[in-house]
């Protein structure tokens, strides 16, 4: 029997894989999208990493440690007296996992209304064929496909510590970080990044006692220094122990607990002991399986997946996207390539603007910026004015209860073209838009300055950040 032909074949069902199906199918492709991620049951949970251990499940957490905590802190502030509150951690965790489920079947869903044909299994290149590539499908079955184009999105895996392998019992990567069965009296986490400040701020919320150790002697170094200052501040008054400075020499663990030794900044010898450890040092490219070797598809030094700015590989009508090539490891950067990819295919000109790709820290205040941070400009001897404005003097801010942070502008000197948005902050992952909107429409700050904003609303904030550009903020 002949292998089934496809126009496009995507290995991976990640925010990277399933966007790119989806979008090539409703180019008029012949579409086909294999997945292997397994839910509890052996069945098919489509949406990668994202979906099922990392944006969704955090997010999940993190707004219900946040409840927990209002309900715990800040009531009493708006007159409301909470007794015998609880925290249910099983039922948190039950919750969680609905809402991966309803991301999971929502991606069925799409592939169903797209005609995209999805193969739950791990996808490997087989050889060039004619026709384009055989990919082999093993799954429940085994059987060969072909493709025309291949898209490769097949992710990236938690980074481990050398010495200290993942048992997702008491050394925790992200996955077992979101699925902890109860709250952990002192928790550890390695590396102050995105995962270290999510996964530190649910637990610490909860009530676990969480120290983060991080080798960097700078906090959150990509993020904007006034910003990170201003979140290093408002995550310390919380309860959050950040050391900075840190080299880890060896991590123990036994049933009790697990044991970090350390050198802390100053050289002195120190020693961590807590109940769980979660190890967040960033993540490596994966093409475990995919069986490169057997087309010639070339990898860096890395590990990720030789790509050039169109996302095209060394190989003729392969293409990769997402965590597995260069780039942020962001969920809307997968999509955006997927995207991009499939228009590509379709010989439109797809295009990903890596200049106005947003980041945003869930914690509380939320971290997020677009465009280039001051010591960027410095560095690159950029002249440029600033702007910025507290939420301390935001009306919506004062009534929500929440006035911890600013937002900032940055903006050429000359041309007044923004530059750069940093907000930390009240809803900063919702405020982060209107910037993104105005850098890719390449706005000046004025533009912003002179555009209606309701009121009373966070949004007024942004206006008044990109007044105070030109000095003239009006409510600070
Ligand atoms: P993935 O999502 O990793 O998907 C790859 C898929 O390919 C997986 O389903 C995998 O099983 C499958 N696969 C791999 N190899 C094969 C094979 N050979 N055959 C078949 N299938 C295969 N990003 C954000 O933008 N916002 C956030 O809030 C955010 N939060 C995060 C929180 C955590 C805890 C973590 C870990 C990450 C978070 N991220 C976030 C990052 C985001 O999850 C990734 O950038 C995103 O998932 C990358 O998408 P992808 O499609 O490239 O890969
Ligand atoms: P990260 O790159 O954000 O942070 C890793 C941190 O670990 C860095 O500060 C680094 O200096 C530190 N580190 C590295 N090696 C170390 C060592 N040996 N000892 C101590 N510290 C060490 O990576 P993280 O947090 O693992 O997340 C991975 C990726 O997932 C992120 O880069 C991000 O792209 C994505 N993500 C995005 C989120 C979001 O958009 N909100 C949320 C969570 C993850």
């Amino acid at each position: 029997m002949s292998a089934k032909q496809f126009d496009v074949v995507v290995i991976g069902g990640g925010p990277g894989g399933y966007v790119a199906a989806i979008r090539a199918a409703q180019l008029g492709f012949n579409t086909a999208c294999i997945d292997e991620w397994k839910n509890a049951k052996g069945g098919p949970a489509l949406g990668g990493t994202c979906t099922n251990v990392g944006c969704i499940p955090s997010k999940a957490l993190l707004q219900s440690s946040e409840n927990y905590e209002h309900a715990r802190h800040h009531f009493a502030d708006h007159g409301i007296t909470v007794s015998g509150l609880e925290i249910d951690v099983a039922k948190m965790l039950s919750r969680k996992d609905n809402v991966v489920k309803q991301n999971n079947d929502g991606i069925v869903y799409l592939f169903k209304k797209n005609k995209v044909t999805f193969f739950h299994g791990r996808g490997s290149f087989v050889k060039a064929a004619e026709g384009g590539y055989e990919i082999k499908v093993a799954g429940a079955a085994e059987e060969s496909i072909v493709g025309k184009h291949v898209i490769v999105a097949t992710g990236s895996n938690a980074r481990a510590l050398p010495g200290a392998p993942f048992d997702e019992e008491n050394i925790l990567s992200n996955d077992g970080a979101l699925r902890i069965e109860g709250v952990p009296k002192k928790l550890g986490l390695i590396g102050a990044g995105v995962i270290g400040l999510e996964m530190g701020s649910v637990w610490r919320r909860l009530g676990a006692e969480v120290s983060v150790l991080e080798a960097l002697p700078t906090f959150l170094g990509a993020v904007d220094e006034q910003i990170a200052k201003e979140a290093h501040k408002a995550f310390s008054k919380q309860g959050l122990k950040i050391e900075l400075g840190v080299k880890i020499n060896e991590v123990k663990s036994d049933k009790k607990g697990v044991k970090v030794s350390y050198t802390d900044a100053k050289g002195g010898a120190q020693v961590l002991e807590v109940d769980k450890l979660i190890v967040s040092i960033g993540r490596v490219a994966n093409t475990i399986g995919l069986n490169p070797e057997a087309v010639g598809l070339k990898l860096d030094e890395r590990g990720a997946i030789v790509v050039d700015d169109d996302c095209k590989t060394n190989l003729p009508n392969v293409w990769a996207v997402g965590d597995v090539v260069r780039g942020p490891m962001l969920a809307h950067k997968a999509e955006e390539e997927g995207v991009a990819v499939a228009e590509r295919i379709a010989g439109q000109h797809g295009h990903v603007n890596f200049n106005t790709i947003p980041w945003v820290i869930y914690t509380s205040p939320e971290i997020a910026w677009v465009g280039q941070t001051e010591q960027q400009l410095k560095a690159a001897g950029r002249a440029y004015k600033a702007g910025t404005f507290p939420f301390m003097a935001n009306g919506r801010a004062r009534a929500l209860g929440d006035t911890t942070g600013m937002v900032k502008f940055l903006a050429d000197a000359k041309t007044d073209e923004i530059l750069g948005v940093h907000i930390v902050g009240p809803y900063a992952s919702e405020l982060i838009a209107e910037s993104v909107v105005a850098m890719e429409f390449k706005a000046s700050a004025e533009d912003i300055a002179r555009i209606c904003h309701a009121h009373p609303s966070l949004s007024e904030a942004t206006k008044e950040a990109a007044l105070a550009v030109d000095k003239r903020s009006l409510n600070f």
